[in-house]
């Protein structure tokens, strides 16, 4: 980390239009054998402001780490990660709840309402009780809650449960939105609907999206941009993923293809 703490002057930040950059990004793990484990070996990319990035790869391809990485809840062994240009420690400093992440598991606090749940970012933010509730109110009509306000959890269906995650991870107004997986979970149908309404609602807001996911044709719907990672966490490929391609059987075939072959040739082996 040392080299990269000296460097803070952002004006000094060559692609000061992305809104992500990740440069040279190394990071492994100790396991318990004493084995040293890459998870992220020299991983560049950049994201621009508004852009809906989708990141797919084989599983232990480091995805989860690096997210961890740009929430600034795990560091990098070597490289960088600049949110506005800002190393991502300063960036979480200044701008508290400005990156929030979806999981695929619902990690919802079991004894809070659906309310209460949905608000739960807003008060590293500073908002006032009565504010966080309203904010989260409007985030579960949006979200098609209205009628499950002061559920618990336990209430809930899986996919109800999604969707207080989409508003606790809307309801901050944040600038970056990290999807692990997010639709991962729940049966088809449920994963579809879910999937068409978060696409709409984020498209209602100016904020950038970052989505690992494995499902290639998830990466197609939401995203406009593949990444194609390999294991450990390094970039393979990108590819552009054209307006409306979901919609498009052909073009979207070529895609998986491409992206699916590429998967293959990335992965750890054995
Ligand atoms: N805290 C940790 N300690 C040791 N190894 C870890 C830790 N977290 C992740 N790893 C290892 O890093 C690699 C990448 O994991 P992960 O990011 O979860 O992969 P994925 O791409 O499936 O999300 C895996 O080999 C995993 O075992
Ligand atoms: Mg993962």
């Amino acid at each position: 980390m040392g080299e990269f703490d000296m460097d803070t002057n952002a004006a000094s930040v060559p692609a000061r239009s992305s809104k992500l950059l990740v440069e040279h990004a190394r990071k492994s793990f100790r396991q318990d054998s004493g084995a040293e484990i890459s998870a992220i070996a020299d991983l560049s990319f950049s994201v621009k402001s508004g852009e809906y990035v989708a990141i797919v790869g084989p599983t232990g391809a480091g995805k989860s780490v690096l997210l961890d990485c740009l929430l600034g809840l795990k560091f990098l062994d070597a490289g960088q990660i600049r949110v506005d240009g800002l190393p991502v420690e300063n960036f979480v400093r200044e701008k508290k709840g400005h990156i929030t992440r979806i999981f695929q598991e619902d990690r919802l606090l079991p004894w809070l309402s659906a309310t209460d749940n949905a608000a739960f970012g807003l008060q590293i933010q500073g908002v006032s009780q009565a504010d966080r509730r309203k904010q989260a109110v409007r985030w579960l009509d949006a979200v098609g809650l209205s009628a499950f306000k002061d559920a618990l959890p336990r209430e809930l269906s899986g996919g109800m449960r999604q969707r207080v995650n989409i508003a606790r991870a809307f309801a901050p107004n944040p600038e970056l939105v990290l999807l692990d997986e997010a639709f991962s979970a729940l049966d088809d149908v449920t994963a579809s609907r879910l999937r068409q309404d978060f696409k709409a609602l984020a498209q209602s807001q100016q904020t950038t999206f970052l989505i690992v996911t494995h499902s290639i044709d998830e990466a197609i719907f939401l995203a406009n941009r593949i990444l194609v990672f390999g294991a450990p966490a390094r970039l393979m490929a990108e590819i552009a993923v054209p307006p409306l391609a979901w919609e498009d059987r052909v073009a979207s075939d070529r895609i998986k293809d491409e992206v699916r072959s590429l998967i293959v040739a990335g992965a750890r082996p054995g």
